[in-house]
This record gives C-alpha cells, structure tokens and sequence, in this order.
C-alpha cells in the first residue's frame, strides 16, 4: 500500500485495481460488520478506502452506485468509522453477582444475609426465603420502556453506562417476532408504568447456535467458540439487518427502574408481572432451607440440559423479599441480597510448553505456563497462571509435562495437576529465574515472602507497561483505543514513560499515524478517549493512579469523605490516622496512602498530571435518598439490639452520611447501644449530640 499515489496507473490497470479495491473492500466490510473477526487493522482499512476514494476522484466514471464509497448508513466505513455504539445511562446501574463455588460458599452466603439482618439464631430455619433461577450464559441487556413502548435498548457496558443497540433489537423484533425473541414492542395490559426498565439476558439456544455455526461453516466463514460469543457477536452488529437474522433469544429476570408502576414486594411478583407485560421470564423456584438449596444445585448440574435449552453456568440465588433486598443494599459491584452459585470447572488435559515470568505493575513475578491451546468448556486456553514459586513446586509442573486444566465461568485458568505417567524422562524441575525477563535485572525474594520482584520500578519495561494498562483501563481512566499493543508501541518509541505523558500525545499526532496500525481514524478516536479521560471523576483517577490496595470501593470511600485530590494528599501525607477514622479504611490502606503521597515520583507525576491538564471532577456523591442524616458525620458505638451494625451504616450510607470511627469535634452525631464504651463519653465531653437506637430509628422514619 505504500506504492499508493507513486505513480499515475495506465487506465486498464486502474479499471484492475479499482475492481480490486473494491471487492477487498467488501470483503473487510463483510468480515467487519457481519462477522464481527475483522482480518486488518483499521488502518489498513483506511488506507484501502482512501485509495479507492483518490481514483475515484482522478477518475469519476468508475463510480458506481453500489461503490463502496457511494454507500450511506450503518455500512458506510467513514460513518461508522469508530467501531463502537453510541452510550447511554442505566437509571439504575447494571451490577454484577458474587461468585459461590461449593454449597458450602452458598451457605456462607446465606449466613452473612442473616448476620447483616441481624437474624438472632443464624440457623437452617431463619433462612430467608431463595428465588432460585439459572444463570443464563449470554449477554445482559436492559429495555427501556416509556408509557409501555419499547424505547431503548442497552448492553450492561460498565454497569453505569451501556451501549446503546436499540436498532439491533428493533430489527430483531420486526424479523421475528416478539413471541420467538421474548420481549413486547409495546407492553401488554393497561396501565403500563410511566418508566420501567426490564432486565434480562439475551442468548442464543443451543439448537440455534449449531444451525448458525452449521451455516458459517457452509460459507466458509469462522465459526463462534460458543453460543456466548455468537450471542455477544450477534447482538454487536453495526448492520442491525444481520442482527435480525440471527436466533436470539431475551429472558427477563429483574427490574431496574419503575416509574408509576404497580407495587411489587417480592422477587416471585416482579417476575410475575414481567410475564404478564409479556416477556419471556426466567423460570424460578422457591428454596425455603439449605438442604432445599443443595439438592436443587446438584439436580441442576445434572439435568441442566433436560431442564432448559440453552446453556447455563449455574445458578442464582436472590433474597425474594424486597424490603429485605433493600435493607441488604448493595456494594460498589454487587448486590449483597442475591449471590451466582457456578458448576464446577471444566477440565481438559494439554502439554506444557513453556513456562515464563510475567512481571506486574508492582514488579510482582509471577509464572505462567505456556499451553498447547485446548478447550475448556467452550473457551480456548492457551495459558495458565502458576502464581508463584511455591506453587509451582508443590505442583512440579515442568515444560513438556502433560497437565489437567481447569475454567470456571469467567475465572482465570488453572493447572490442577501434573500426569506423572506421561512425564518425558528428560524432564527437570523448573527453576525460577534469577533476571527479570524485562529488564534483566535480578529477581529477588524476601525473607518470609512468597512472591519474587523485579525491583526495578522505575525503569524496567514490563512494569511501565502494566502500570499504564492498569490506569487506562476500565475501571479507571477507560481510554478505549489504548491497548496493549498501542501502549506497547508508544512506551517503545519514547513518546510515553508516565501516565501523565498520555495527555500529550496530542502534540505528537502527526508522527503516530504514520506508524503501522495507527490510521488517522484510529489516531483521532484515541485522542477523544484521552481528552474524555483529562476529567475523570476523583474516584477513577485514585484508582488510575494505582496505589496498592485502592480499588473502586476504597477510591469511593476516600472520595466521599475527602471530596478532593488535595484534601486526599494533605491527610495522607500530613495526618493519615484521620483516613483510618473513614470506615473501610485500615491501617494498611491509610499507610500505603500515606507512603503513596510523600513519594517524590509519585508526587511530580500527580504535578506532570495537572500541568497536562488532568483535573478530576468536583466529588459528586451519587444520587441518594436524602434524609435527617445526609451530609452528616456520624459514629456508631455499642451493641445495637434492633439493627445490625452494617445495617445501620448501610442506612446512614444510603442517606449521604459519612460513618466514621472515632469522636471528633466535627462528629455531628453518636449512635450508641449497649455497652457504649469510651466514645459515649468522649462525646459527651465534646458536645456532640447523642442518640439512643430508638432516637435513631423514629429520626430515621421522619
Ligand atoms: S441478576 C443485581 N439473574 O449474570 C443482579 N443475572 O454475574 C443482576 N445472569 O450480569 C443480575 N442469568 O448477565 C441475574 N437469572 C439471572 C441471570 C443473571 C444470567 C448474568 C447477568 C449478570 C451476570 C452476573
């Protein structure tokens, strides 16, 4: 391609090479589009159609209606240039569920919902009632309906915003029918809500997914590893016809937002009434004891596919009582009422053919086994993590050994042990290595440690690379476009050492299209995800910075009782004991703040940061009730005997109260039950108000 404009072609020759662009055009569109398994970079792509578009413009009478170029709408390249969908916000966020791997987990669950209720004798019979239901291998998608019509359509996305795929499923609909795909255009009864937001799965059944993967076979076309990814292929279209074609199916299992809609007070009711306005509903039943739980889980596993057509990877268990859900509440990604219970992991053996040190953001050394790509349970591995050195010995693994593996739902892959009988008698122990395979420099262990380090933080490679993959990740900044092949490249060329080095790739936009892979519409998306991201909210950019042990929730935290980056840096660094009076926060966390925010790097790259013009979000706490305790700093002591500690705090949490653990003179109130102990007094002694658990509780109704 790079022979492109050098010399003006003879005209057969260009009849030739337009006829030819042409159909590599159609044939990438086809892969692109329909397909969803692109074959080039979009660059290369790009660099096709400007071709195409520069001799048709030197030679206006190839063109043709049915020319690439002359096409308008969702196949039309320059259109649909940045290969994603237009976003939107869930009025409720999407969350995710908490994982169970044994009926015991399951059981510990259950017991942690009658701790956090406070249920006095924690025992088989005080269980709440379980709405049992399957958990449906697909993808999770949210309808909204306004005045009971179908208006929009979204994927989960990151749970507080999704993609917006309402012309896919409206196509869909049309070319199937609402009874085939299961959900209404219009809701069925009178009286629709003002506002609900339906929440279910779509998925493909697994007749359908072999007569789909049947057909792409036919025409030559890559096959799907599983009715999962053909689900997720087929509903990410960007021609809504080819969506409409494919066999998806909708199950409803929950509701997001209601607006004026009929009181629903238990799990069993919204679903009932989620059939009733015409959707096809997740079968569910009742579970009143463990044993009940137990036998179902193993009834399950093994007829699952006499029980339901499509593929399910466990099952879900959800408190049916509402007022009971909302008293549980919910944690930065889950919600503590309703837990996923996964069958057990699919096991294949394969051969070991290697084993390298992978190095992490924080120079952590950990082994992984290079794989011969096998299949467990539809998804194809090619690694394995091996954790560390000890790991690795107890295990023995060594390169050339056949090994069993193990995958659980979206969990990483295991080696769960070594077939000795197949052992080649060459084989030796595997030793791990003295030299960071980045940097080359040593690897060391300390004293009492399980883990090796490349110490190398501020230099070697490998760490540069996974510290600035954790910051524009998800999670944190969320640059799409920035990959690790990209960030690869950029750390190589020079033009990126630090995060703050991102917010300056502006300058050097001219120089990165020139690169292989890097087409100007690649280049100009990259550059809106980077401009998107100078004003992250201050809890993504806590989490961007990648101070050890700050997740989402600790980032909320901190944010919520701090408000700003600046008040943040001031205590950590000058008073870090008054993080530990935030709940959540321990006296590890408040340390590794601490530690973080007087480092001198770390404190140029936030300085780097802000003259690049990264400034985050003024705090916002999210939209909450608002009540007698909002805004409030308050503290809890004592044994409280109606509500549980964690309820209580969940309650004032709910209203925009902050919970702090020790008395101060900002302390606006206490709480205290039996046994109050020094902080009554201390309170008393302050002036800070005092309220009995009754006191609270009348103010909590008012
Ligand atoms: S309820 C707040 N019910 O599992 C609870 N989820 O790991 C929201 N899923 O993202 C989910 N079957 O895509 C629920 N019967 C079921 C489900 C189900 C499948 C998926 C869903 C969700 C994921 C969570």
């Amino acid at each position: 391609m790079n022979d492109l404009f050098s010399a003006p072609l003879p005209p057969t020759a260009t009849v030739k090479r337009h006829a030819q662009l042409v159909a590599l055009i159609r044939h990438h569109n086809q892969r692109y589009f329909a397909e969803d398994a692109p074959e080039i970079s979009d660059a290369d792509y790009d660099a096709l159609f400007h071709e195409l578009k520069a001799l048709e413009a030197t030679h206006p009478s190839l063109i043709t209606p049915d020319s690439p170029t002359q096409r308008v709408g969702a196949a039309n390249p320059e259109a649909t240039a940045k290969r994603t969908f237009q976003t939107r916000a869930h009025l409720v966020p999407m969350q995710s569920l908490d994982n169970a791997f044994s009926v015991a987990d399951a059981a510990a669950f259950v017991q942690r919902v009658q701790k956090f209720l406070g249920v006095a004798d924690a025992t088989v019979q005080a269980m709440p009632e379980l709405l049992l239901e399957p958990k449906i291998d697909g993808l999770s998608c949210s309808l909204t309906y306004i005045d009971g019509q179908l208006s929009h359509a979204l994927t989960r996305g990151d749970g507080q915003t999704g993609e917006d795929i309402t012309p896919n499923l409206r196509a869909l609909l049309n070319a199937q029918g609402a009874k085939k795909v299961g959900f209404p255009p219009q809701l069925h009864g009178v009286n629709p809500p003002s506002l609900v937001e339906i929440r279910g799965e779509l998925f493909m059944a697994e007749a359908a997914f072999a007569t789909l993967n049947a057909q792409q076979l036919a025409a030559d076309d890559k096959p799907f590893a599983n009715a999962r990814n053909a689900a997720a292929g087929s509903v990410r279209q960007l021609n809504p016809a080819i969506t409409a074609a494919r066999p998806l199916q909708f199950l409803a299992y929950a509701l997001g937002a209601l607006e004026e809609g009929p009181s629903l007070p238990t799990h069993a009711a919204e679903l009932a009434q989620l059939a009733a306005w015409g959707c096809t509903v997740v079968p569910a039943q009742s579970l009143h004891t463990l044993t009940d739980l137990e036998t179902a889980y193993t009834h399950w596993q093994q007829h699952r596919w006499e029980k339901v057509p499509y593929a399910v990877d466990g099952l879900v268990y959800k408190i049916n009582d509402k007022a009971l859900q909302q008293r549980l509440g919910q944690l930065a990604r889950t919600p503590r009422w309703a837990i996923a219970h996964k069958f057990p992991a699919a096991e294949a053996t394969t051969q070991v053919l290697g084993i390298d040190v992978q190095i992490g953001r924080t120079g952590k050394a950990t082994p992984v086994a290079r794989l011969a790509p096998v299949v467990v349970g539809g998804v194809t591995v090619t690694n394995a993590t091996l954790h560390n050195a000890d790991h690795v010995a107890a295990l023995d693994v060594r390169v050339g050994d056949t090994v069993f593996v193990q995958r659980a739902g979206d969990v990483i892959p295991q080696i769960t042990s070594a077939v000795l009988a197949k052992r080649p008698s060459e084989s030796t122990p595997w030793v791990f290595p003295s030299a960071c395979p980045a940097c080359q420099q040593p690897l060391s262990r300390a004293e009492g440690e399980a883990d090796h380090r490349c110490l190398n933080h501020a230099t070697c490679p490998a760490q540069m690379l996974e510290i600035l993959r954790h910051a524009v990740s998800r999670s944190a900044l969320d640059m799409e476009g920035l990959g690790e092949k990209q960030l690869e490249k950029l750390l190589a060329e020079g033009l990126v050492r630090t995060l703050a080095d991102l917010f300056t790739l502006a300058n050097h936009a001219a120089t990165i299209q020139q690169w292989p892979g890097f087409g100007a519409t690649s280049v100009a998306n990259l550059l809106a995800a980077i401009h998107k991201a100078r004003t992250p909210t201050l809890p993504r950019l806590l989490v961007a910075l990648g101070i050890p042990q700050v997740g989402t929730q600790t980032a909320t935290d901190l944010a919520h009782h701090t408000g700003t980056l600046a008040t943040l840096m001031q205590l950590a660094a000058e008073d870090p004991a008054k993080l530990e009076a935030i709940d959540g926060i321990g006296p590890t966390v408040a340390a590794n703040l601490h530690s973080f925010f007087t480092h001198p790097s770390n404190l140029a790259l936030i300085g780097q940061l802000t003259a690049n013009g990264v400034q985050p979000q003024a705090y916002a706490p999210p939209a909450r009730q608002s009540g007698p305790f909002s805004g409030q700093t308050v503290v809890l002591t004592g044994t409280l005997a109606r509500l549980t500690r964690a309820e209580a705090k969940a309650r004032l949490l709910a209203q925009g109260a902050k919970v702090t653990g020790s008395v101060s003179a900002s302390t606006h109130w206490l709480i205290y039950g039996e046994a109050p102990g020094s902080k009554l007094t201390d309170a008393q002694r302050l002036g800070v108000p005092c309220l009995t658990e009754a006191d609270f509780l009348a103010r909590l109704e008012t």
